[in-house]
């Protein structure tokens, strides 16, 4: 049997538990071009939460009692596609379930011996790919100018400073605690980093910021983005990768002192990553080589669960338990 996990309904606030339903069927059989994948790894994404509300987006809603919509690493069982066999490890769109069968051309074969599977749903997966292309073709760092990056000891996060210093940028993380400060300082070799709920932002912002900043790579939005817009540097770039902070709410806080923008010649633009699919396997030889001569280094934060965790475990996320890419790993990882 195959168990997943449903929408029940469109949440109002933050999800929880009851938005969701746990289903059981019998397991599904790939069709001509499919794949039937045994889910190991469950990505926890913040912006998932955004996929369950009504209206458009860059992609579908999940429909009501539509499997809940993530990325997945595991192991193919059965392929009628030419790309895959048995035993192969793969990443890609199954959802929140412990099988599922979907096309072939739409996963991706990780070859294990550059990076362990739950790298592939993390730093050389979508949320390391954010970070690339957000940094690179939108932000466009010069040697020496100083980057700011919000939500630093998260997914994207982390290896966007980490790209930042390797372009001889100055990498300046912000985080919730200053055990995450630590981390991307002493561990991921930030230059600085500041604890955005210390009572003296603005201060420490400051401290950390002495020529102020050139770019912005922001993944939380809301009111500490507008603290930021106060360090602004002449044509800064501010790139919009997402806005955490504002996933749960109904009505989204957008910025108040966006006419720093105009003061400080500056431009705020914001990027998709599925646009750059043409381009991903570049981008992770580049990073695998990063990832090989120490440059680049990844922290994967792994909650073991089953498919009905999946609600309690997203909450954590939001919580800001994570160091690192999240990921809830199923009892089949564990065989
Ligand atoms: N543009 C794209 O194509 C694209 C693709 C993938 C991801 N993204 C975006 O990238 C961002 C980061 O995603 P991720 O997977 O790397 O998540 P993540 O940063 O690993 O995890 C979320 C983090 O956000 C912070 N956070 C949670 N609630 C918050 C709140 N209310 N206010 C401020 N911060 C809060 C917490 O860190 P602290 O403890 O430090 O607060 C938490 O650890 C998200 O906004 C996501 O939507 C964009």
């Amino acid at each position: 049997m195959n168990t997943q996990l449903r929408l029940a309904r469109r949440p109002s606030g933050e999800a929880t538990v009851d938005d969701f339903s746990v289903t059981q069927e019998t397991l599904p059989t790939p069709g001509e071009g499919e794949v039937l994948v045994r889910s190991h790894y469950i990505s926890i994404d913040p912006s998932s939460r955004t996929h369950w509300n009504d209206g458009e987006s860059y992609r579908a809603m999940v429909a009501i009692g539509g499997i809940v919509d993530v990325g997945v690493a595991g192991e193919v069982i059965e392929s009628r596609h030419p790309g895959f066999s048995a035993g192969d490890m793969v990443v890609g769109g199954v959802g929140v379930q412990e099988y599922g069968a979907v096309p072939g051309d739409s996963l991706t074969k990780c070859d294990l011996s550059i990076a362990p599977l739950t790298s592939w749903l993390g730093g050389l997966g979508i949320t390391g790919l954010t970070a690339y292309f957000g940094l690179l073709d939108v932000g466009d760092p010069k040697p020496g100018e100083t980057v700011v990056v919000t939500a630093a000891s998260g997914a994207v996060g982390m290896v966007a400073g980490q790209i930042a210093r390797i372009k001889g940028a100055r990498a300046v993380g912000l985080a919730g605690s200053d055990e995450k400060c630590r981390f991307v300082t002493e561990e991921l070799g930030f230059d600085a980093a500041v604890n955005y709920k210390s009572d003296e932002l603005y201060r420490d912002l400051k401290e950390a910021t002495p020529k102020r900043i050139d770019v912005i790579f922001d993944n939380v939005g809301g009111p500490l983005l507008d603290t930021l817009f106060r360090r602004l540097g002449m044509h800064a770039r501010i790139v919009v990768c997402g806005a955490t902070s504002q996933y749960n709410n109904d009505r989204i806080y957008g910025p108040t002192n966006y006419l720093a923008l105009a003061t400080m010649r500056a431009r705020m633009e914001g990027f998709i990553i599925f646009d750059y699919a043409d381009r991903y396997e570049a981008a992770r030889t580049e990073m695998a080589g990063w990832l090989k001569d120490g440059s680049l280094k990844l922290r994967e934060n792994i909650v073991d669960g089953t498919v009905e965790d999946y609600p309690n475990v997203l909450h954590r996320l939001y919580q800001g338990e994570n160091t690192g890419k999240m990921l809830m790993r199923l009892p089949a990882a564990g065989a």
